[in-house]
């Protein structure tokens, strides 16, 4: 088992699939963007189950540090587990924003575009020739692209072209057999979006064929399974992962 980056995996989903990774026995590095005391407690949490991770900080906006994030990634893979290459990469990074399509600033969408879509696309592009062959990509894309959800469409849209990049991604790296997959949850309990409230949860709860909201884990350890060698068939796909959510 190699080591795989995951972004935002301070808190909710990137934080489980961290930890669902490293008991898989992959080596993880996780990047935070402003909790380092939250990425540091799940690293501790993955070493004292006997694991392995680093923290790492870094803004999936900010593009242009993206070659200096490539040098630390070398540097911490040499000198944490004396190897050059990732055996995978997961999108997870993200917030969310409610404002209708009415009132959206431009700002506000220059924001979800940046950590969203671009943010992803220029991520995998500068971490590409770290990649070792047989790697393995996932990209948290969301059921929004498939049920319209009044308040969020330019993140819906972001990660419907998210699930549309990642098929590009696995036809043009599959000559290196570097598979690429999105995962597209629905609604988790996590503080995206400031989370969920008592309300939103029941109409939610009433719209999903298994009767609850999703758990972080929920989403995890699918993250975890596309990223091992026993989904080495599973390539170019989108996955929702929703208990059955408007179907
Ligand atoms: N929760 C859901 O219902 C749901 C549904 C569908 C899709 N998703 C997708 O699943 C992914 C994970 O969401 P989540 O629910 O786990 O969210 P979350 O609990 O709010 O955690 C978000 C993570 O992303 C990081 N992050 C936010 N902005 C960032 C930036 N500019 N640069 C780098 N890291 C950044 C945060 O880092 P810091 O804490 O360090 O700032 C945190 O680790 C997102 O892509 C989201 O769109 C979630």
């Amino acid at each position: 088992m190699g080591v795989i980056v995951i972004t935002g995996g301070s808190r909710g989903i990137g934080a489980s699939a961290a930890e669902h990774c490293a008991q898989r026995g992959m080596g993880v590095i996780l990047t935070y963007n402003s909790n380092a005391d939250a990425a540091q407690s799940i690293v501790q949490r993955i070493e004292s189950a006997g694991g392995k991770a680093v923290a790492l900080k870094l803004d999936v906006a900010d593009i242009s540090s993206f070659e200096a994030f490539r040098e630390t990634v070398k540097l911490t893979l040499q000198t944490n587990w004396g190897i050059n290459t990732l055996s995978g990469l997961v999108n997870n990074a993200g917030y969310g924003l409610f404002n209708p399509l009415e009132s959206i600033t431009e700002s506000q969408f220059d924001g979800l575009l940046n950590v969203h879509l671009k943010g992803p696309f220029f991520l995998t592009q500068a971490l590409l020739s770290l990649m070792e062959e047989g790697a393995s990509i996932v990209n948290l894309t969301s059921a929004t692209t498939r049920v319209a959800t009044a308040g969020v469409a330019p993140y819906a849209a972001f990660k419907g072209g998210l699930e549309v990049l990642t098929r590009y991604m696995a036809k043009e790296f599959g000559d290196r057999q570097i598979r690429a997959n999105a995962v597209s949850p629905g609604a988790i309990r996590t503080e995206l979006g400031g989370g969920l409230n008592d309300e939103f949860e029941a109409l939610l709860v009433s719209q999903t064929a298994l009767g609850r909201v999703g758990e972080p884990q929920d989403v995890a350890r699918i993250i975890a399974m596309l990223l091992s060698e026993e989904s080495g068939w599973i390539n170019g796909q989108a996955i929702e992962v929703a208990g059955g959510y408007c179907i």
